[in-house]
């Protein structure tokens, strides 16, 4: 299983050097991917963790104010970079073909990307969930290879689920995992949105799901601990 944490927005110079330590003692058997702020990416210093980013720029090293190439974040030893978090495409206006350009661009630079796709209350409401997904994945992945294809992950993180406590059944989430592998039947498969370690019991039902993205829950460890025990059966 993987479980990727997205610290988003959170954790200043200091609260990251005691929040990492925690998270270096957190006992698992499945990958962890930190995604710390970008501040943060070269305080990283866990041998047992793996290193996310949580954005990159469209383009190589140049003049491009305020970005980060996907080369400096290799530099870096980032493995693995979020790309199209709705937190993003709505706050940023990140476009589907930048999210297309973003995805293409760490596969340059050989770090894999976990494209997050997912639908809006009002969306789901209206029936749109299949065309919504659809056009994402379409627009991200249509010219990727095979071999790039089957290693990239998708995040499916319905919008109105994150950090809004609110989860959809199990089977409105295989449902909409299942619509993805008719696409991209190699991808690996993550679910986001209020995932927790009240919640991981119902979420590990599901035989689609191959890992977590977590937000608001990236930030406790020792929740975040008894999620994992829980996933793990321990
Ligand atoms: P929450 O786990 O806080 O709902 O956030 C999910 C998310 O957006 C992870 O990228």
């Amino acid at each position: 299983m993987i479980i990727a944490l997205n610290n988003k927005s959170n954790l200043g110079k200091e609260d990251f050097y005691v929040y990492q330590e925690r998270i270096g003692d957190i006992e698992k058997n499945s990958q962890i991917i930190l995604c710390p702020t970008l501040l943060n990416i070269n305080l990283f210093d866990l041998e047992n963790v793996s290193l996310g980013a949580q954005n990159v720029s469209t383009q190589d090293p140049g003049a491009y104010t305020g970005e980060v190439s996907a080369k400096d974040l290799k530099a870096s030893e980032v493995s693995y970079c979020i790309v199209g978090h709705s937190e993003r495409r709505t706050y940023q206006r990140e476009t589907l073909e930048e999210v297309h350009d973003k995805v293409k661009k760490l596969f340059e630079y050989d770090i894999t990307p976990i494209l997050c796709i997912g639908e809006t209350k009002e969306e789901r409401e209206q029936g749109l969930v299949g065309q919504v997904l659809k056009e994402e994945i379409e627009t991200a992945t249509y010219d990727l290879t095979e071999e790039q294809k089957s290693r990239l992950i998708i995040a499916y993180e319905p919008i109105w689920s994150i950090g809004t406590g609110i989860i959809p059944t199990l089977e409105q989430i295989d449902e909409v995992l299942r619509f993805i592998k008719t696409f991209l039947p190699n991808t690996t498969l993550l679910y986001g949105g209020s995932a927790n370690e009240k919640n991981i019991d119902m979420l590990k039902q599901s035989p689609l799901i191959e890992g977590y993205l977590l937000g608001g829950l990236s930030l406790k460890p020792e929740e975040l601990q008894i999620f994992i025990n829980k996933l793990e059966n321990k």
